[in-house]
């Protein structure tokens, strides 16, 4: 019994070590999963409502069928929560946002806000990075 005990710790142990190892690998970073409640839901909301249109990460996936739709990664929370807010209100009509923002409670706003907001990104200066004219 105390054998098994020890080999399923052992197991759980090297899991963790790889998932560790992949964010390690995918992010330069050493992340672990240890989102707080609202961060999960935050997650979760952005995974079920706004991920066709604006990727998980907040990268525009172009889900919108023909509209444009602006990239938020990374952008301030506060900035974020002004918007979502100005489309529940109706201070800004739009087809799509306004129903959407229309279907978040005040706590969701804040919580997906949270989540784009909490994504690290790069900035590179184009004159760096870019050896061609962008089309
Ligand atoms: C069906 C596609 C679609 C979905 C799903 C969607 N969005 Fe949007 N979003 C858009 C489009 C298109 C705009 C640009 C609206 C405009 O021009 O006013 C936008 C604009 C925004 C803006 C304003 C950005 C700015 O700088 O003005 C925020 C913030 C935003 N969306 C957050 C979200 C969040 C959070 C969710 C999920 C809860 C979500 N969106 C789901 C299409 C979508």
């Amino acid at each position: 019994m105390k054998k098994l005990f020890i080999i399923l710790l052992f197991f759980s142990f090297t899991n963790a070590m790889s998932e560790e190892k992949k964010s390690k690998t995918e992010t330069g970073a050493t992340i672990k999963s240890n989102l707080s409640a609202s961060l999960q839901n935050g997650k979760a909301k952005a995974q079920t409502i706004c991920s066709a249109c604006h990727g998980m990460n907040g990268v525009a996936a172009s889900g919108g069928n023909s509209v444009i739709v602006p990239n938020i990664t990374a952008q301030h929370k506060d900035y974020l929560i002004k918007k979502l807010t100005d489309y529940k209100t109706g201070k800004i009509q739009h087809p799509q946002m306004t129903v959407i923002a229309g279907m978040l409670s005040e706590a969701d706003i804040e919580n997906v806000s949270e989540w784009y907001s909490r994504i690290k990104i790069r900035i590179f200066d184009p004159n760096l990075v870019l050896s061609e004219p962008s089309q």
